[in-house]
């Protein structure tokens, strides 16, 4: 396979690939094509006229005629007739151009999607002569499938359709080209999607889509890296991230090591940094060596307090694979690790020597916790980036079936937001960092009070948002048409405007326990327009309790 940006989707009639194919475009943005159709426009014959005027030979050289043309389209879903693999030549061509995917049935599931099909517009020609066909359909089906599984096999992947719906096996056909057929073309190098100046230098972010293994050892040799690199990762990302870095580094004949912490924020302790300290010492680790910090927010915070604070310092590099430590965690230099009485007490401002985000790795996170890291980026095109907020409203689909170059484009324009944001204003001195704590005030206060298990971080950031779209609209400074785009934005993304299971009461009684409130008074960060927020200090009490009331579910 040469490229990744055609699908063609084969199998049996009644296995829903014209369905399937047309919901799998509109995910990827993508044209669509029925190879039937294209035939019957392009010879101006139904296919009943072709079969009986040219015959079987007629029909498929037309059929040759026509993949050829289609393998050469970019950006293009097919949906091939059922006997397409059967033709060495349709084959070969379609295995070359892109992903070729075979949908299954079972001969029952067929069967009565065809006699539902029946009456159909188009369905006709394809589907009466198998029913109408001699003998039991059932037992026509079944035969005909087994002479023809042999060819469905040499697809290079196959989904199963009994009872998925059109969408699921959609998302099926997306996650498959996603592990297998994606872009070849951004399989090079990355991209400089920003860099981060501090007092302590200057270092870039380089975002790309499978570059990980290919960049990080090479990239550790530029940075000056010439002792040893030691990955901390999670048991989440060990595989295949964490091993992916290992052979990297490995390959680029630096020395490596790898530590595993158990998955999840229970790990960002001072006791887990102490067993970390603890196997660096036994490694006898110098200030040549490096951190190499592969995983979401947990990893990054930890192993960069670790990297901050062993020997008073070595060298970092940040490998993020969740959503949030692509766009937030892993850029800015605020490391930390928790404490009973509170998250993130004990900490560092310490950054790395570079930050490198294979946003490939986004195909295998969770769907919570990818939904969750769209608050935050959300919240960047909002608070700061006008152009980032027209990409989410005019190509949500395909953000969200993460297709690859518009994926790590957003990734890399949120990096960059951060990242300037950080530049300007490294210690949170100037005011200008503050804004990226829009909807956090609120946001920690439903986190806090509802419980840290309830509502994921970013889940409580979004009810944050709408509460600060509201309480900056009541004020005076949020136009009402944002607070609608931001609402619809939200629902879109999956992510919750309202609380439930908890008191208002509880909520404000949390938020005046933030650290943010400076001489009793909040400061809120409220749009202003489109991609722009600024600070406003002297809401009133009663506005704010009225608010977090309406957010309630
Ligand atoms: N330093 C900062 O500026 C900053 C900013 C925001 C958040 N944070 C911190 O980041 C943490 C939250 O980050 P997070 O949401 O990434 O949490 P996380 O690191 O716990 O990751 C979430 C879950 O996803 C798993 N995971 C990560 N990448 C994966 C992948 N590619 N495939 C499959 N599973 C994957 C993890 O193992 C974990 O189970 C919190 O501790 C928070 O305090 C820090
Ligand atoms: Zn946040």
């Amino acid at each position: 396979m040469t490229t990744g940006s055609r699908i063609f989707l084969v199998g049996f009639s009644g296995t829903g690939k014209s369905a399937v194919g047309r919901r799998v475009a509109r995910l990827l943005g993508w044209d669509f094509v029925d190879q039937d159709e294209y035939i019957v426009e392009r010879s101006g014959m139904a296919v009943e006229q072709i079969f009986a005027g040219e015959g079987e030979d007629g029909f498929r050289r037309r059929e040759r005629e026509a993949i050829t043309e289609l393998a050469a389209r970019d950006k293009v879903v097919v949906s091939g007739g059922g006997g397409v693999m059967l033709q060495e030549a349709c084959r070969s061509t379609m295995l070359d151009a892109g992903l070729v995917v075979a949908l299954e049935a079972r001969p029952e599931t067929i069967f009565a999607r065809l006699t539902a099909a029946v009456g159909e517009p188009g369905a006709e020609g394809m589907v009466r002569p198998m029913l109408d066909a001699d003998g039991d359909p059932m037992e026509r089906i079944e035969s005909l499938k087994r002479e023809r599984q042999w060819a469905y096999a040499l697809a290079e992947w196959t989904v199963s359709t009994d009872g998925l719906s059109v969408e699921q096996a959609a998302h099926e056909v997306v996650r498959a080209w996603r592990r297998v057929g994606r872009a070849s073309t951004l399989q090079g190098d990355p991209l400089l999607a920003a860099t981060v100046t501090v007092e302590t230098g200057i270092y870039p972010v380089l975002v790309g889509w499978d570059i990980l293994e290919s960049q990080l050892g090479p990239r550790l040799r530029d940075a000056g890296v010439t002792g040893r690199a030691f990955i901390i990762c999670d048991s989440n990302v060990v595989h295949p991230y964490g091993r992916a870095a290992q052979r990297s580094i490995h390959k680029a004949g630096l020395e490596v090591g790898l530590f595993i912490i158990p998955a999840g924020e229970a790990s960002k302790t001072l006791e887990t940094a102490g067993v970390i300290y603890q196997w660096l010492a036994e490694q006898r680790v110098e200030r040549r060596d490096a951190i190499v910090a592969v995983g979401g927010g947990v990893v990054g915070d930890l192993a960069g307090f670790i990297a901050a604070t062993y020997l008073r310092g070595i060298k970092l590099v940040q490998v993020p694979t969740s959503l949030t430590a692509m766009v937030d965690s892993s850029i800015g230099g605020k490391t930390a690790v928790d404490l009973p009485a509170a998250k993130n007490l004990v900490g560092a401002f310490y950054h790395p020597e570079f930050v490198l985000t294979d946003a490939s790795a986004l195909a295998t996170l969770p769907a919570r916790a990818l939904q969750e890291g769209w608050a935050e980026a959300l919240k960047h095109g909002l608070a700061l980036d006008a152009d980032l907020v027209d990409i989410y409203e005019s190509k949500a689909d395909q953000l969200l079936a993460l297709e690859p170059e518009l994926t790590a484009e957003v990734v890399a324009r949120n990096a960059a937001v951060k990242a300037r944001i950080v530049t300007e204003d490294e210690r949170e001195t100037s005011g200008l960092r503050m804004l990226l704590n829009y909807g956090h005030t609120m946001g920690h206060g439903v986190e806090a009070a509802a419980g840290y298990d309830t509502y994921l971080h970013g889940e409580a950031v979004a009810v944050g948002m709408t509460g600060a779209a509201r309480l900056g609209m009541a004020f005076g400074v949020t136009p009402a048409e944002l607070v609608e785009r931001q609402a619809l934005l939200l629902r879109r993304f999956g992510l919750p405007e309202s609380y439930t299971g908890v008191e208002p009461e509880a909520i404000l009684e949390a938020m005046s326990r933030d650290k943010k409130v400076s001489a009793g008074q909040v400061s809120w960060i409220f749009l202003e327009s489109i991609g722009r927020a600024g600070v406003h200090r002297g809401v009133p009490q009663d506005l704010i309790a009225q608010t977090v009331r309406t957010l309630r579910d």
